[in-house]
């Protein structure tokens, strides 16, 4: 190998397309992969996603990569190594954003700094649990760096109780005191779904597709046990509120916060979480790293990460995020008219589903036997309420299928998504179709069928029936 040429991380990138050549890297060296991506037995669109950078990160995804007859494979197409002088970018301690995380390079990237990103779709409902490199990621503020053996989370106390100190848990006092308690949760950002009403008229906002959305397996231990060992019961008096504060702040030391109702936070049905743990794993800095609350079946606001304090009032939460964002308004509401003060927080989500596959523009090729296409998305709902059918359409919503769903079993409230899959024919004649999905959830909400009479400045709340147009190719 000391006679093939040396390539900079920053030439490779350059080579993403056939006319190109399409080039990626594994263990520090260089592949002309152009002659393979056909014959992929994972598909075409796949093996796309890693054009122009490391194999690594995907084939962590994918364990059907582990064994010496890919790399054998890989091998016939090596061109190159990575040059020894390529290193990474020296950090620069003057930017906030130096101490993130390294991420995904698949997500899609809304904003660097805060970091927010989001999964392809395709990727997104490929498992009914979502890789925590594939979840969505939505920062207001950098990451803070915080050492989990000094930690500690302060809540404070009911007027009077131990004359007035905090209560103080460092991570191994809330692992070893309260009992543990695991639950899946999808999370849902207010503003998924943006574009579509960005596209009507601007919204002020990231510019988020329909995968701000996730969904994972949560463990920590009950908010409602932690209240109560700091002396809170349903019958303390003068309490409305429990306030989350975050350790992430600006430079004017301003934190995150955000407030869910103190009845919410005491019910032992709504499972509110101080969770320590993501699908098995340690929580992901990214994610609230060592502690972070989960709210189930309310918007991905209140689910405060690098949570910090606790305090407990009859007041919400006074952080902007609480009083002046995630709030719905009136179509024909400005920024002129606006008075954040008349709405009502955003707390549980209203229904919601979206197409994951095909994509928009595709060209889809029906079952060459039977004329099929396969349909994939997701629904769900906030609340606890059970998505219980999928109304797919292939013609423009002039007729409907129901799909299968696919989930998990749960007694009571259910938390998480159902991923749904319809396989259709298409009408012989058709050439262009627009596929439609919407969903019914178990009080029977349903879906408004467009995005103009839900349109609102913010951008938030988009849950109308969700369209892909594509062509058939026969
Ligand atoms: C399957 C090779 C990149 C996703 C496979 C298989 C091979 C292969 C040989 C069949 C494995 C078996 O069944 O024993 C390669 C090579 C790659 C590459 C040489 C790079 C040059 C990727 C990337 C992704 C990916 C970047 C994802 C983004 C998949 C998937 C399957 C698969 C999902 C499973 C398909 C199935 O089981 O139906 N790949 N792959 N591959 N690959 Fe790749
Ligand atoms: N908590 C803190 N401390 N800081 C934040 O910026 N973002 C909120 C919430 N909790 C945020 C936060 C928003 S708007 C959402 S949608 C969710 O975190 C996103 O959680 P995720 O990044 O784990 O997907």
């Amino acid at each position: 190998s000391h006679f093939l040429p040396q390539y900079t991380r920053a030439e490779v990138k350059k080579h993403t397309n056939p006319s190109d050549r399409i080039w990626v890297t594994y263990a520090g060296e260089v592949f002309d992969i152009t002659d393979f991506v056909d014959l992929h037995p994972g598909g075409k669109s796949k093996i796309l996603l890693a054009a122009g950078g490391a194999l690594e990160p995907f084939w962590a995804l994918y364990g059907v990569h582990k064994s010496d007859h890919v790399l054998e494979i890989l091998q016939e197409y090596k061109v190159g190594v990575i040059s020894p002088d390529d290193k990474e970018e020296p950090l620069d301690f003057s930017d906030p954003y130096s101490g993130d995380p390294s991420r995904h390079p698949v997500l899609k990237v809304n904003s660097q700094k805060p970091f927010n990103a989001e999964p392809p779709l395709e990727m997104l409902t490929e498992n009914f649990i979502t890789p925590n490199v594939l979840f969505f990621k939505r920062n207001h503020l950098p990451v803070p760096n915080i050492n989990p053996d000094e930690f500690q989370l302060i809540v404070e106390r009911p007027p009077g109780a131990k004359q007035g100190k905090p209560l103080k848990l460092s991570l191994k006092d809330l692992k070893t005191k309260f009992s543990r308690h695991e639950v899946t949760v999808t999370l849902q950002c207010a503003g998924n779904r943006r574009s579509e009403m960005n596209a009507i008229k601007t919204v002020k906002g990231l510019d988020w597709g329909a995968g701000a959305i996730s969904t994972a397996r949560w463990a920590g231990v009950r908010l409602r046990d932690v209240l109560s060992d700091a002396g809170y019961t349903e019958n303390t008096p003068n309490v409305q509120h429990v306030q989350f504060e975050g350790l992430d702040q600006d430079v004017t030391g301003t934190k995150y916060g955000a407030s869910i109702p103190f009845r919410h936070a005491m019910s032992k049905d709504h499972e509110v979480l101080l969770a320590f743990e993501m699908n098995g794993e340690e929580l992901p800095k990214d994610h609230g790293f060592p502690l972070r609350v989960i709210v189930p079946g309310v918007v991905g606001a209140r689910n405060v990460k690098w949570l910090g304090r606790i305090i407990v009032s009859e007041e919400e939460s006074s952080s902007h995020w609480q009083q002046n964002d995630y709030k719905g308004f009136n179509p024909n509401v400005d920024w002129d008219t606006v008075d954040f003060s008349s709405a009502p927080a955003i707390q549980e989500l209203p229904v919601q589903s979206a197409i994951t596959e095909p994509r928009p523009g595709e060209i889809i090729t029906p079952d060459e036997d039977d004329g099929k296409v396969t349909i994939k998305g997701y629904a769900w709902s906030g609340g606890g309420r059970e998505i219980v059918r999928v109304d797919v359409s292939l013609d423009g919503g002039k007729t409907w299928k129901v799909a299968d769903l696919i989930g998990e079993e749960k007694k009571g409230l259910v938390w998480a998504w159902k991923l749904w899959q319809l396989e259709a024919t298409i009408p012989a004649e058709d050439k262009e179709i627009t596929i439609i999905c919407k969903a019914i959830d178990s009080s029977y909400n349903m879906q408004p069928d467009t995005v103009a009479p839900i349109w609102n400045l913010r951008g938030v709340l988009n849950n109308a029936w969700h369209r892909v147009s594509v062509t058939v190719a026969r």
